[in-house]
This record gives structure tokens, C-alpha cells and sequence, in this order.
């Protein structure tokens, strides 16, 4: 039953934006509670391939099988697949996307209120444990104008982890941060790999990635260059990615 241990399994997925190929026959597998990092260069497809896997963009063929749905894009998904998906797998984006007329208790239980039948009171209970989980308990009334950057982007984690998400993507979630803040959002990842939930991040900093990941997927030009453990940081199999820690 090797299924069950696979979060995530990516078969021959291919992707243009009009003549342009950007993912060219990606395959790879993820298992439960892997930090897999995908690292590459810009334009490398790193995003493209992330948004692939909660169907914010369709393959143009392919299957993902992801939190127990599986698609095939040689078929048409329906938007209820979608918001379905969406409940399995939540995102982080580099841009906080925060709700600036909300404050953070507003942000964090408005999907779960909405989407998921929670009462008010349930979702209030589940926001003020998860931002004890991130360190932010004393900012529930805060708006988000009146946050850093950083904990911007902590709230963003936490409303995402208030959908109890089997999957988390993140795309470049230090881009906009100070080493000291990337840091504390390396600790959050870190918690959060120790709670058994899946996490596909993208991002083209080296220093960053190795601290995360468990696996590495590392891209050039929309093809899987390698794909490793942490290990590959040390041990690097292809010239380009050897190329590439370099700088
Ligand atoms: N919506 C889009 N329409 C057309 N081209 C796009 C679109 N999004 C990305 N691209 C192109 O696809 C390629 C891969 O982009 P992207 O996935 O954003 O790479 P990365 O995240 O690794 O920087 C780039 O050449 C980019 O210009
Ligand atoms: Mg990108």
C-alpha cells in the first residue's frame, strides 16, 4: 500500500502559456510530512509547477494525485474539484494578502467560518491556538497595516494552517524579509514538518532551502534537474546543480 504514505505523486505533467513550453514532463513523488524544496533559478517554472498542484493553473497533461484526489488534466477539472482541493491544500504566497479591512482574528476565521460550517466560536478557539503555535497570541486584534513584515507573513501562515491543511505550498515566503525574519520563518517550517503535515516550498535562496528541506527538487528551464534528499546540498549529482550552490 504504497499509496498511503504518498502525499503527493506528479505524473509527466506538461505546461505552456501560449507557445511557450514552461514545465516540460515533470514527474516526481513527495511522501507524508516531507519539506520538499523546489529551487532554481527565475523562470526556472518553480511557481508555475506550484500552482499546478492546487489547480490555480491546469496542466496541459499529466495527472497529480495530491491529499487523496486525483486528477487527470487530459480531463476537465471542476470548479467544485477546486474548492475541494483547496481545503486539503493550503498556500502561502510571497505577498502576505492579507485582508487589510480585517483585523488578524477576522483574517484567520473568515474560510473556516464561510467555507468549512465553523461556528464563530469554534473558529475563534482554533485561531487563538494556532496563533500560540506561531507566537502571535497577543496580535489577534491587530490590523495588518500595523504588523511587520514578518509577522505579516506568520499570519498568512497561520490562516492558512486554520483550513487544518494535509498540504501547505509556500511560494518564495522570505523573498520580502530580513535574514533575521527569513530565520523565524525557517523555525515555523521547521515546527510545522514536526507535525507530520506535507510542505512544498519554492525559492532561489540556497541558504534558505537547506535548512528546510527534507527532499530538494532542483529545476532549470521548466525540467527536473535532480532530485535528492538534504544530502544533495553536500552531494550533488548533476553538474548544474553543483553549478548552482556555487553562487
Ligand atoms: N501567466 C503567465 N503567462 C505567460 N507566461 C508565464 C506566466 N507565468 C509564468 N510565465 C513564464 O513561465 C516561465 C516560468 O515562470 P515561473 O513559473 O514564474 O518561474 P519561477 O517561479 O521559477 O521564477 C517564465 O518564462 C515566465 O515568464
Ligand atoms: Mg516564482
Amino acid at each position: 500500500m504504497q499509496y498511503l504514505s504518498m502525499s503527493i505523486q506528479v505524473k509527466q505533467i506538461n505546461k505552456s502559456y501560449g507557445d511557450t513550453q514552461v514545465l516540460h514532463d515533470i514527474s516526481f513523488n513527495c511522501h507524508n510530512g516531507e519539506t520538499l524544496v523546489l529551487l532554481g533559478p527565475s523562470g526556472a517554472g518553480k511557481s508555475s509547477l506550484l500552482r499546478v498542484l492546487n489547480l490555480l493553473e491546469t496542466a496541459d497533461n499529466g495527472q497529480l494525485d495530491i491529499a487523496e484526489y486525483s486528477f487527470d488534466f487530459d480531463q476537465k477539472i471542476e470548479e467544485s474539484d477546486e474548492r475541494q482541493l483547496r481545503r486539503k491544500v493550503g498556500m502561502v504566497f510571497q505577498q502576505y494578502n492579507l485582508w487589510p479591512h480585517m483585523t488578524v482574528m477576522q483574517n484567520l476565521i473568515e474560510a473556516p467560518t464561510k467555507v468549512n460550517g465553523l461556528s464563530k466560536e469554534e473558529a475563534k478557539d482554533l485561531a487563538l491556538e494556532v496563533l500560540k503555535t506561531l507566537k502571535l497570541e497577543d496580535k489577534a486584534n491587530t490590523w495588518p497595516m500595523q504588523l511587520s513584515g514578518g509577522q505579516q507573513q506568520r499570519v498568512a501562515i497561520a490562516r492558512a494552517l486554520m483550513m487544518k491543511p494535509d498540504v501547505l505550498l509556500f511560494d518564495e515566503p522570505t523573498a520580502a524579509l530580513d535574514p533575521e525574519i527569513t530565520n523565524q520563518v525557517v523555525e515555523i517550517i521547521k515546527e510545522l514538518s514536526s507535525t507530520g503535515i506535507t510542505q512544498i516550498v519554492v525559492t532561489h535562496e540556497v541558504d534558505f532551502a537547506k535548512k528546510i528541506a527534507s527532499h530538494v527538487l532542483y529545476l532549470e528551464q521548466g525540467r527536473i534537474v535532480e532530485h535528492g534528499t538534504n544530502n544533495a546540498f553536500t552531494h550533488p549529482q548533476t553538474t548544474q546543480f553543483a553549478d548552482y550552490l556555487k553562487h
